[in-house]
């Protein structure tokens, strides 16, 4: 199957529509975005929506710009600004992860998926969204948005979670070598504004033309849910 020609079609959509979100740089900027900003996102849209996550973002940034200052931050002031953002564990995570970056690694944030894994509050799917988006590391980053893109990109008709592993070797048939960071970040917004759980709009979607799914009819019915 030609997974490049999907992939090229959906970067040409990224470049002219990818979300203004405040941790990025825009699509196919020289410069990358900071690893800072990119884990501080990554956390905080881990259990919680683009919407929401804007304004904590925001508010953290300005009260602690970089690694080191959120580092020395008292605890009780980190969970005063996460209060709202709920999953409380993350913000304890977060300040350990921050002191670990700032003391034990000069403030440099790891730029493999093994290195940001061995980190405090980092899991697997946290670990490849950093390392694509700050590093532009070919990680296949998979989280629901994603599972659903690619169910239907290429019918995959077996249901969650049986089809998790075949939804993975279809992320990354699909993850070029170029602009790896972009191209996961085009996948989620791909997913958060077209290809929707509740109804997906085929009609302006760039991968309409590559997607089996669509053609056969049944991308609404996908990702398929086992049986109960
Ligand atoms: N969801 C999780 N990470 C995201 C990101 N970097 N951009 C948009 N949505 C996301």
């Amino acid at each position: 199957r030609d997974s490049r020609q999907a992939a090229d079609r959906l970067m040409g959509w990224y470049d002219a529509h990818a979300r203004d979100l405040p941790w990025r740089v825009p699509p196919g900027a020289a410069a990358r975005p900071d690893p800072y900003r990119v884990w501080l996102s990554e956390v905080m849209l881990q259990q919680t929506t683009v919407a929401a996550v804007r304004e904590y973002f925001h508010r953290f940034t300005r009260i602690w710009p970089d690694v080191h200052a959120l580092a020395a931050a008292e605890d009780p002031d980190v969970m005063a600004a996460w209060a709202g953002l709920g999953y409380y564990a993350r913000a304890r995570n977060l300040l350990a992860c921050a002191r670990v970056v700032s003391r034990d690694l000069d403030g440099t944030f790891p730029d493999t998926e093994d290195g940001l894994r061995a980190l405090p509050g980092i899991g697997p799917y946290t670990a490849a969204a950093i390392a694509a988006i700050a590093f532009d590391r070919p990680a296949v980053v998979v989280d629901g948005n994603v599972e659903r893109v690619m169910a239907r990109l290429f019918a995959i008709r077996t249901p969650l979670p049986a089809a998790k592993p075949a939804i993975r070797d279809a992320a990354a048939a699909l993850t070029p070598e170029r602009r790896p960071g972009d191209h996961a970040q085009a996948v989620m917004d791909l997913g958060a504004t077209i290809c929707t759980a509740k109804s997906p709009s085929c009609l302006l979607c760039p991968l309409k033309p590559d997607c089996a799914g669509h053609a056969a009819g049944i991308a609404a019915t996908l990702p398929a849910k086992a049986p109960k």
